[in-house]
């Protein structure tokens, strides 16, 4: 299994704040966006990760992660010109998805929830042996703003329909996406919906309509969030400061998670980390791993 993280898009709705950096280098509380969903595919045991984003930003993210090797992970970037629709990741990836399955997520999207970790093993196997797709659903307040689910009443999938405006459900389509090879040409046929974007959402109903689509349904005690406005971002902080101070643990801790995935070694990790003095993030990746 690959990962993409998508990162790219025009971030206008947070200007000035993104004027000169990308949305998903923002930080949400005491780490900059893009490590959680990083941490999201580094639990699922992805290792060779694509991150997607604009050429200006590029740099900016390279300087931040490089070449993953910090996190025991092998990161490559590749550049999206226009935010020309999420399907468009695969087109980009095409070369780094090689033969393989893909598994990606939108770089502005928080998963936390208990047992997660097992979910995304389990789930992204069963993609890679037995074919189709896995789509993660969340119910949301105002299901207009996403994709969203129709399910009849024995619960299966029946429809999914992009931000309609008479919602059948308020189950929306969360930004974790699992397929196997064939993603690639359904995204090289797709043809621009009528907002002018190559729309995941036509992905999942060719999968729908293959009877290959499974469905993971994310309910009460899990959180999922948005990150899209000014509000949404400030509160994703509190939420993050909040869960990280009651609990003494830290979300999306990169270097944690390389730790518990066995994707390094302590010795490795404290040498990475050893000129960084009178930190509290590292303090608390000595703490764990000393
Ligand atoms: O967040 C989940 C939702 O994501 C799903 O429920 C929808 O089905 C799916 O279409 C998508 O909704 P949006 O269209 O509202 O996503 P948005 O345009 O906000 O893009 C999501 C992130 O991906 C955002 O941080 C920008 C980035 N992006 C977006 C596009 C269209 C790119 O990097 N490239 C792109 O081409």
């Amino acid at each position: 299994m690959k990962g993409i993280i998508l990162a790219g898009g025009s971030g206008t709705r947070l200007y000035p704040t993104t004027l000169v950096t990308s949305k998903q280098l923002l930080p949400v509380f005491d780490k900059p966006m893009i490590y959680y969903p990083l941490s999201v595919l580094m639990l699922a045991g992805i290792r060779n990760i694509l991150i997607i984003t604009t050429e200006k930003d590029v740099p900016e993210f390279q300087k931040l992660l490089g070449d993953g090797k910090h996190f025991g992970i092998n990161l490559s970037y590749k550049i999206q010109k226009q935010p020309n629709g999420l399907a468009e990741a695969f087109i980009i990836g095409e070369d780094f998805i090689g033969k393989d399955c893909v598994t990606l997520i939108l770089g502005d999207n928080i998963f936390f929830g208990p047992r997660f970790s097992g979910t995304l093993k389990y789930r992204s196997k069963q993609v890679e042996k037995e074919g189709g797709a896995c789509i993660f659903s969340y119910p949301v307040k105002q299901p207009e703003r996403f994709g969203i689910v129709e399910f009849d009443k024995d619960g299966r999938v029946v429809s999914i329909e992009e931000k309609p405006e008479k919602p059948k459900s308020k189950y929306a389509v969360t930004g974790l996406y699992m397929y196997d090879n064939s993603v690639i040409n359904y995204a090289k046929n797709l043809t621009p919906s009528a907002r002018g974007e190559l729309e995941i959402t036509d992905i999942n109903n060719i999968y729908l309509k293959n009877n290959l689509l499974r469905m993971e349904r994310l309910g009460r005690g899990f959180s999922w969030l948005d990150t899209g406005t000014h509000e949404s971002l400030l509160q994703a902080g509190q939420y993050v400061q909040t869960i990280e101070e009651n609990q003494g643990i830290k979300m999306a801790c990169l270097e944690e998670v390389a730790f518990r995935m066995k994707f390094l070694s302590k010795s490795k990790i404290l040498s990475n980390i050893k000129n960084v003095k009178n930190n509290e993030y590292y303090d608390y990746v000595r703490s764990l791993v000393g």
